[in-house]
């Protein structure tokens, strides 16, 4: 059989399901709404009208800036701090990040440093694929992004310690679990090299972004963490990480509660900045939180309530890439314990246009090129599937085509070449 028989037969499948006028969505991690039902109870937390937080402070009014004692409790054993050292913020971990760059850019890393935007250039590390929304705010922040590859364990650390040992680079960003998008986590020696390398800029931070630090897929499985704080104090570089984290996928995506987390100088600095950039948080929403959640044990319990939901999703979202994809040698992927993401490595060359294919016929993915610094996927081989939000029924009718819309783009591709050669 010809080749071109063959992506013919694969177009009419194609234009079959384009013409059922599919309008299916795997772009953005985003919980469904039964995920969302788990928190209902939380709305009705104040019912009770008692409205004091450890201490005596009336959450209705302005006061305690750093956020209720309890919520900084709670947040500190996530992410295995003290309550001292942990700001319980508002309804973003991004924007506390966001933050947190202003006031490197504006007033310096700690007291003392001089403010980054005084500098003629400020470059970060990316470890790429990323997260698009770390990418943006440090867009936002014109500091110059360099892209690092992942690979199994997390950034090429051979590429970090080289980039790190250039003044202008002022930090890394990165989400060390279950990653956005590529599922891995930073291995033991890799959180240990991050915390461990010199840097040539002395106030160099990383901003580690802990989004998926409880979104376990399976409560016997899961993967750990190593504890970069006690790393880097073991190292002498206590203040060089700032932690973040939110219940954004714990409770309610954009209403949950964040906090950032650091050395107590880090800290310190932060609160005497934040406490003129608003009077207080939202601690209504904060008292809630942990009324709903008082600790990580309650947390981790809910969060296996959710692990049942998006389960089936990733697990039905592996089989169709293997039952389609699986020995072609047309793509791999990694199958991740937890976090909200599957990443899809195509060859080279691909991913946009695989893309192009599936929106035509009703599917949305990620914007190609997103999860690269400046949107540019320079090798074209990276999809990053969301199979959260979809309902089961839609993810299946959504991979089916994405797996097809795959081996068009390989059919096209193994035509030209054909064509080149006997050109
Ligand atoms: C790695 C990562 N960080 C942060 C966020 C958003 O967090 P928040 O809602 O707390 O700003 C997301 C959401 O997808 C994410 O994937």
């Amino acid at each position: 059989m010809k080749t071109s028989d063959g992506l013919s037969r694969l177009r009419q499948k194609l234009e079959r399901l384009r013409r059922q006028n599919l309008c299916l969505d795997m772009s953005r991690g985003k919980p469904e709404e039964r995920q969302l039902d788990l928190s209902a109870p939380l709305l009705r937390m104040m019912d009770d009208g008692n409205f004091l937080a450890e201490g005596g402070v009336d959450v209705r009014n302005y006061g305690a800036y750093q956020g209720i004692p309890e919520a900084r409790r709670l947040f500190g054993e996530l992410l295995r701090l003290p309550p001292s050292q942990v700001l319980s913020g508002g309804n973003s971990s991004l924007n506390l990040i966001s933050d947190a760059l202003k006031r490197c850019y504006i007033n310096g890393a700690l007291p003392g440093d001089t403010p980054w935007c005084k500098l003629d250039q400020v470059r970060f590390i990316c470890p790429a694929p990323g997260y698009d929304w770390h990418f943006h705010i440090l867009e936002t922040y014109h500091i110059e992004m360099l892209p690092v590859a992942m690979d199994a364990e997390g950034p090429d650390m051979e590429q970090v310690r080289r980039l790190a040992a250039d003044p202008s680079v002022k930090g890394l960003i990165c989400n060390p679990m279950y990653n956005n998008p590529t599922g891995i986590t930073f291995s033991p020696r890799v959180v240990e090299d991050l915390a461990a390398m010199p840097t040539a800029a002395a106030d160099f931070r990383l901003i580690w972004d802990h989004a998926y630090a409880v979104h376990h897929l399976y409560p016997d499985r899961r993967d750990q963490l190593a504890d970069i704080y006690e790393a880097c104090l073991r190292h002498g570089h206590a203040d060089r990480v700032l932690m973040f984290a939110s219940t954004s996928k714990i409770t309610y995506a954009g209403a949950g509660i964040a906090a950032l987390a650091g050395s107590p100088a880090n800290i310190a600095w932060a609160e005497e900045l934040i406490q003129y950039q608003l009077v207080c948080y939202d601690k209504v929403n904060q008292l809630r939180h942990v009324r709903f959640l008082p600790d990580l044990a309650a947390v981790e319990a809910h969060m296996k309530r959710h692990a049942a939901i998006l389960r089936p999703k990733f697990e039905l979202v592996l089989a169709i890439l293997e039952q389609e994809l699986g020995g072609s040698g047309l793509a791999r992927w990694h199958a991740p314990l937890g976090g909200y993401f599957i990443c899809l490595y195509t060859e080279d060359g691909c991913a946009r246009r695989v893309n192009q294919l599936c929106q035509e016929a009703g599917v949305t993915l990620t914007p190609a090129g997103v999860c690269y610094p400046y949107g540019q996927d320079i090798k074209d081989n990276t999809i990053r599937i969301a199979p959260s939000y979809p309902s089961l029924e839609q993810l299946e009718q959504a991979m089916r085509i994405l797996t097809l819309a795959l081996k068009i783009v390989h059919a096209e591709r193994r035509e030209e070449n054909g064509q080149h050669k006997e050109g």
